[in-house]
């Protein structure tokens, strides 16, 4: 295996903020990337030597995409299958199908993780409105139901307390009548995820665990390092990096875990690719996820995951281009440490993830003030 030096051509399955952060990484250490998305105007668009426009189930355009790149990664997980086994005909895709396969439906992710032995919460699949009905029942309709594919930053997915008992029917026909996995809810401490890189060849490098803080089921602030106990970081990053070996993924594969009250750890969910979670890794590590996404998938030394400087960021959806006035970015950026990514998406909806802010500090704790400072400033 030899690495794949600068000057040649990455291409990125996707184009959204992940892909235009890993391009933006990529450019900077001499690659050209090529970027394959649905929407022209994707925010990689404005990063890239070129981009596809094209579904991501197009095999054609996977096809395209990979026989001008001498390597090739994706930045979402909705990737079809057959557009990967395409690309692999004439570029080695990172991470593959195989991996794909079992990480883009919940219930084929949730399977894997139980056979392998790793510790999740309690779950149930349903495939029809009837089994739905029996899983909430069994988890005393405090539960969450999650479709099995698509979904993200908490869409196509149902949290069920026994306050708000709608019928199965109903839940089962909102979610579009399609196969989904019911949860328990748990009882969480805190929420934290682990960055893996690994090469080819089998080595891999573990970040620091990522302190994640959610609201209505979307991230909302995040901060590297967590600050949690020294045998709480150890047991999150073996488990990591088992995970990642057993999956055998190339590339970057964050893990979403949840601490629970009693102490447990947990795995939520896997993702193969560069994480939300992740993006203060820009300025608290001595290597970006981003870059270190590049490193892996072009098979060259893995740099240090370690942590030079404490860091958070916020992130800024839709609404806050949605009020009154546009937001104060100078009185953002007036914070000391405060720095502010956009990702050049032209229409701002609510939800929708427009960019974030990120902050230095001493501490974990003064670095998550101030980007929620900054935050906060924008709305003034
Ligand atoms: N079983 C559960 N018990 C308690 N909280 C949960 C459970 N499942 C999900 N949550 C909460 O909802 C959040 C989003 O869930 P999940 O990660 O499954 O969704 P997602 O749509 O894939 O989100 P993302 O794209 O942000 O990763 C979790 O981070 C957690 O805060
Ligand atoms: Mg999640």
């Amino acid at each position: 295996m030899s690495a794949i030096l600068p000057g040649a051509t990455i291409g990125i399955l996707g184009g959204g903020q992940l892909g235009r952060m890993t391009a933006m990484a990529a450019r900077s250490l001499g690659y050209r990337v090529q970027v394959l998305d649905p929407d022209r105007s994707c925010p990689a668009s404005f990063v890239v030597d070129s981009c596809f426009t094209a579904a991501y189930n197009d095999v054609n355009a996977a096809a395209h995409l990979a026989r001008g790149s001498d390597v090739v990664t994706l930045e979402i997980e909705q990737i079809a299958i057959a557009s990967l086994e395409e690309a692999a005909r004439y570029a080695p895709v990172r991470p593959d199908a195989a991996v794909l396969n079992i990480v883009q439906d919940r219930i084929r992710q949730k399977n894997w993780l139980q056979t392998s032995g790793f510790p999740i919460g309690e779950w149930e699949p349903a495939t029809s409105a009837l089994e739905l009905s029996s899983a909430v029942e069994q988890f005393h309709r405090d539960c969450f139901i999650k479709s099995t594919s698509g979904g993200y930053d908490g869409r196509s997915q149902i949290r069920v307390q026994p306050t708000n008992a709608n019928s199965a029917e109903e839940t089962w026909k909102v979610l579009g009548s399609r196969p989904c996995v019911v949860e328990r809810a748990l009882p969480l401490d805190s929420e934290i995820s682990v960055l893996v890189a690994r090469r080819p060849g089998g080595e891999a490098s573990v970040y620091p665990p990522a302190l994640n803080h959610h609201e209505n089921q979307i991230l909302d602030w995040s901060a590297i390092p967590a600050p949690a106990s020294n045998e709480l970081h150890k047991i999150a990053s073996d488990l990591a990096l088992q995970i990642a070996q057993q999956l055998q993924v190339v590339g970057l594969l964050v893990i979403e875990m949840f601490v629970l009250k009693d102490g447990k750890l947990l795995v939520n969910e896997l993702a193969p690719r560069p994480h939300n979670s992740y993006h203060a890794s820009e300025r608290a590590c001595v290597t970006s996820q981003f870059e270190q996404a590049v490193r892996s998938i072009c098979d060259l030394p893995l740099g240090d995951p370690s942590v030079v400087k404490p860091a958070a960021i916020s992130n800024l959806l839709g609404d806050v281009w949605l009020g009154s006035k546009p937001p104060a970015f100078d009185l953002a950026l007036a914070i000391p440490g405060v720095r502010l990514h956009l990702y050049e998406k032209s229409v701002p909806r609510p939800g929708r993830k427009m960019g974030h802010l990120s902050a230095i500090g001493n501490t974990v704790e003064q670095a998550v003030a101030r980007v929620l400072e900054a935050r906060d400033a924008l709305a003034r």
